[in-house]
């Protein structure tokens, strides 16, 4: 069956196609554009085109592929640069230079490439589906082979397994390969999600020790222009202690996602001592590309992150950053005329949205092993205006917010999460486990607020009556304050400092904080603060 194209508005285009569903995935014009059915109006139906549509004519033939817009999910997406169609950016790039033409759809996996496949099943066997049948070797993990659907195993074909050919073949002469292809829009099923309990290790104190993230949980990160969002996505993505790195980089500018490229693939993983684009996935969709893909981009990007979860891993998803995606939400929707909602985005964004991050959890997988997909999201409100929606639905849905402020970017106080402002909701949850490491870790953190909190009240003091017209007792709190902001809530991504260990997280603080608690109480015996601290200082020559 066919149709034609009828009217081109951008790229939004009408076809002539009896039959479409909404959703449907379809070849616009003879140079075969990936297109995705978002309107019907009787035999009419309002296709969104995900490529550069220029030249495209009236008349044009549309196919359609029968089904919703799908991702391969299979061994080798490891280490993949995808756009936000899947389709990988190395062969395009190979095959049509710097700047992508349409119409390309080459096959996401690499079928040349052999895998050593294993199974402890055996011929006869009940598969439920979901179910691993095997496995194989993917760089540092065990990738599980799960098969789409229920059946009973007939044969077996372990050994060496090249994708195009299948794995097994199932009752009923059915094939079954090492790949399947799922519908992005729908979220992958497992047994029942699980509350959080163990903390994901960012490498960055002021995370782990006074914002904790669980491992399926959610953060989201808004901050303004040079706030440092970027930055500190991409230090997480280097040193969470997670099994598979998923990042997105949508509708941001492409040389820093050409410098992230660079950097991954020069870098090796600390834990794993293996390249770290070895764990990483990339969906690229910079600013230059077309935005209707950008659009899909989250949800191709969040399904291969769940498939890893699928299979028992810890996952975690970072995107940078979900404004830019907004945007491209509001550019289709404008396009197709609905009516738009607060700030001219449509009325469907926050739905959208949480539809998308509800995605995340820990969860009891369909093989029974429990997997984690965590999200830290990155949101650029416009001029800063944290009022804005997206950051609004975003934090309906989110557990932890760390907020970046400009104040701090401004003074070079780097990551610029401002400590008054953030929160997670996580932060008890993650205590059972830190409280092993160091009994004190729930204490120190509150003895940690306290001070800089205590400080912002006595700066205000001091604006008045100056530094010296404060007793000793509020200098030292000003004076071990400032450490710990300078000292240990400040962390330079570009230098050995970039990644702390929750050991020396914790020993960091309870140095501060025992010099603080041992100069108090030289004082209170009535020894004058500047003697101690010439003290102090002449014994550190
Ligand atoms: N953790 C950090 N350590 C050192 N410098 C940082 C850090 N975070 C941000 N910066 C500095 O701030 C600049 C802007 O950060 P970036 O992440 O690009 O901001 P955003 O993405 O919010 O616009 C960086 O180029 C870098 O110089
Ligand atoms: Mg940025």
């Amino acid at each position: 069956m066919s149709g034609k194209v009828t009217s081109i508005s951008g790229a939004t285009v009408c076809v002539d196609f009896p039959d479409l569903k909404i959703g449907d995935r379809i070849s616009v014009g003879v140079n075969r554009l990936t297109g995705e059915v978002v309107r019907l109006d009787g035999s009419v139906a309002t296709v969104q085109v995900f490529e550069e549509n220029r030249g495209l004519g009236i008349g044009e033939p549309v196919t359609t592929a029968k089904g919703p817009l799908t991702v391969h999910l299979g061994p080798g997406l490891l280490g993949g640069i995808f756009d936000g169609l899947q389709r990988p950016l190395p062969l395009l790039q190979e095959s049509s230079g710097d700047f992508i033409t349409g119409g390309q759809n080459p096959f996401p996996l690499d079928c040349t490439r052999s895998w050593d496949f294993r199974s402890a099943h055996k011929a006869g066997d009940k598969l439920l589906a979901g179910e691993t049948f095997g496995k194989v070797r993917e760089g540092h993990i065990q990738h599980h082979l799960l098969s789409p659907h229920a059946g009973i195993l007939e044969q077996l074909n372990t050994g060496e397994l090249q994708l195009e050919h299948p794995a097994a073949i199932l009752e009923g002469n059915q094939p079954l390969h090492g790949w399947h292809s799922w519908p992005v829009r729908n979220a992958r099923p497992y047994r029942r999600k699980l509350p959080p309990t163990t903390p994901l290790i960012t490498g960055q104190r002021c995370l782990d020790f006074l914002f904790p993230l669980l491992k399926g949980g959610v953060a989201i990160v808004p901050g303004g222009f040079g706030t440092g969002k970027t930055v500190l996505e991409q230090t997480i993505a280097k040193f969470a202690d997670v099994d598979v790195v998923v990042y997105v980089g949508c509708g941001e500018r492409g040389n820093e996602m050409a410098g992230l490229l660079d950097e991954f693939a020069e870098l090796e993983d600390p834990r794993s001592k293996r390249p770290l684009m070895e764990r990483t996935i990339i969906v690229a969709n910079t600013s230059n590309m077309p935005v209707a893909a950008r659009e899909s981009s989250i949800f191709t990007a969040v399904t291969m992150a769940e498939y890893y979860r699928d299979m028992g891993l810890d996952v975690l998803f970072l995107a940078d950053s979900l404004s830019r995606w907004a945007e491209a939400l509001r550019e289709i929707s404008a396009a197709l005329e609905e009516m738009p909602g607060e700030d001219g985005y449509p009325t469907y964004l926050g739905s959208r949205l949480s539809g998308f991050i509800e995605r995340a959890g820990a969860v009891e997988t369909l093989s029974g092993t429990q997997g984690s997909l965590s999200m830290i999201l990155a949101v650029s409100p416009p001029g800063g205006d944290f009022s804005e929606p997206v950051t609004q639905a975003c934090l309906r849905v989110a557990g932890a917010l760390y907020m970046l402020d400009s104040q701090l970017a401004h003074r070079r106080h780097f990551p610029a999460i401002n400590w008054n402002q953030s929160f997670s909701l996580y932060s008890d949850t993650a205590m059972a486990h830190f409280s092993e490491l160091h009994e004190e870790w729930a204490k120190l953190q509150a003895r940690c607020r306290d001070l800089l909190q205590r400080e912002d009240a006595l700066r205000e003091v001091a604006e008045v009556v100056g530094m010296e017209g404060l007793q000793d007792g509020d200098r030292l709190l000003m004076r071990t304050a400032e450490k710990i902001r300078l000292d240990f809530l400040c962390q330079n991504s570009f230098t050995e400092d970039a990644y702390a260990t929750p050991q020396s997280t914790i020993e960091h603080i309870v140095t501060l904080v025992a010099e603080h608690d041992r100069l108090a109480t030289a004082l209170d015996d009535g020894a004058l603060l500047d003697d101690l601290l010439k003290e102090a200082a002449d014994a550190s020559l």
